[in-house]
């Protein structure tokens, strides 16, 4: 994997060959895993994500027209929009960018044209939010060029409101608000509501986050995280409050009826899971890691069978998880990020870290003829500016 600074020399080099002349700025942005609190977040609820150390990165200068033209690694190609003039066949990549930059000046921050390259060491399609590492990228770059600073939660909504509106998917402000806001060595306890946010430091070096990719994803992800919205929106409503981040276990009973089982399965992840997202970072700030792991194998099972967004391929990681067990190394492990596919997040001991890898290699591979993609990872910094003697 390209480091963070060889990522950002490449995107300069780049733009320096496509553009004739060296970039202004360079910003990064990093993906995340979320360690509990799933789903909650569009529910008022809890999440408790990192920032981790990989990355989108985007060098940028200002050009004398309006245009803005991007060359993205994703594509090879460059592509331009004019910002206020509408949008046209985008490439799906772009419609990130796009989003941010026409939200951007309706917000008052003037950057005029600019070119732009885009590179990123993030899996696509991995769960690991690489598009709204790419939103956080292109504000952070948009802030550089304009010379306006935004309030990190208006940056994060900001960045939400471009993939509502601009690429059509309705997600919560976990993804775009840790990609703002975290914190080299701490998890990031957010209150979706209240938008606090709690840093939780998670500095043991006897420990490690080991992400492991499927290299899945269900065609029905998208269609089914709207589907799962409006499940919750429906139990809501049946309970009388706003959000299901109000209800509590005793409502559950109000639910009992035959054409209702679906929401009260929904209601009941829900509320499950704000819980035990609290419990989780009570766990961690007490060193109590077999806590932890417990509540990480509950979330996962509550997701597989209440909330129905897990599949086949995260299953099997997750048993291999358990069958390793703390003996082995392992403490935790659950499915991360929407569902139907992508990464599973694992509590491990950093010493059997390669071992661990090995044998989630081996099984998985042996069980569905996959490859999985793993890497361990540490809590990194959310997005910003590349100083020259940063990377
Ligand atoms: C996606 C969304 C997030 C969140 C998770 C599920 O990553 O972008 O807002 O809802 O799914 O926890």
């Amino acid at each position: 994997m390209q480091s963070l600074r060889t990522l950002a020399d490449t995107a300069a080099a780049r733009f320096t060959e496509q553009f004739g002349r060296p970039p202004e700025n360079s910003a990064a942005a990093p993906g995340r895993v979320n360690v509990i609190g799933e789903h909650t977040d569009y529910n008022g609820g809890f999440v408790l994500p990192m920032a981790i150390d990989r990355h989108v990165v985007i060098a940028a200068a200002r050009s004398s027209n309006k245009t803005v033209r991007v060359w993205s690694g994703l594509s090879g190609e460059t592509v331009s929009f004019h910002p206020g003039e509408g949008g046209g066949e985008d490439p799906a990549w772009l419609r990130y960018v796009r989003g941010v930059v026409e939200l951007s000046t309706e917000a008052g921050l003037k950057t005029g044209g600019f070119d732009t390259v885009v590179e990123s060491n993030l899996p696509p399609g991995a769960g690991l939010s690489s598009s709204a590492a790419l939103e956080v990228a292109t504000a952070t770059i948009v802030e550089a060029l304009s010379g306006v600073t935004l309030d990190p939660f208006d940056k994060a909504r900001l960045c939400q409101r471009a993939e509502h509106e601009y690429a059509g998917v309705p997600c919560g402000i976990m993804d775009q608000a840790v990609s703002v806001m975290g914190r080299c060595g701490n998890l990031m306890l957010l209150d979706c509501r209240s938008l606090e946010a709690k840093h939780i430091p998670v500095e043991n070096p006897a420990l490690a986050f080991l992400v492991s990719n499927t290299r899945v994803k269900h065609d029905l992800a998208d269609g089914e995280y709207a589907l799962r919205r409006r499940d919750c929106e429906s139990a809501a409503h049946e309970l009388g409050v706003s959000s299901l981040r109000d209800a509590v276990t005793g409502d559950l009973e109000r639910l009992g009826s035959a054409e209702l089982a679906i929401a009260k399965r929904r209601a009941r992840h829900v509320i499950g899971e704000n819980a035990r997202t609290l419990d989780t970072a009570a766990a961690l700030e007490r060193g109590d890691y077999a806590a932890t792991g417990a509540l990480m194998y509950a979330s996962h099972e509550s997701l597989r069978d209440d909330y129905e967004v897990s599949c086949a391929e995260l299953d099997i990681i997750v048993e291999i998880a358990r069958e390793i067990g703390a003996a082995g190394g392992v403490h935790g492990c659950r499915m991360t990020g929407a569902g139907f596919g992508g990464s599973t997040i694992s509590l491990i001991d950093a010493a059997r870290a390669p071992e661990i890898i090995e044998t989630i290699r081996d099984r998985y591979h042996k069980a569905t003829g996959i490859e999985p993609e793993q890497f361990v990872t540490r809590p990194a910094d959310g997005g910003r500016i590349l100083s020259q003697g940063e990377y």
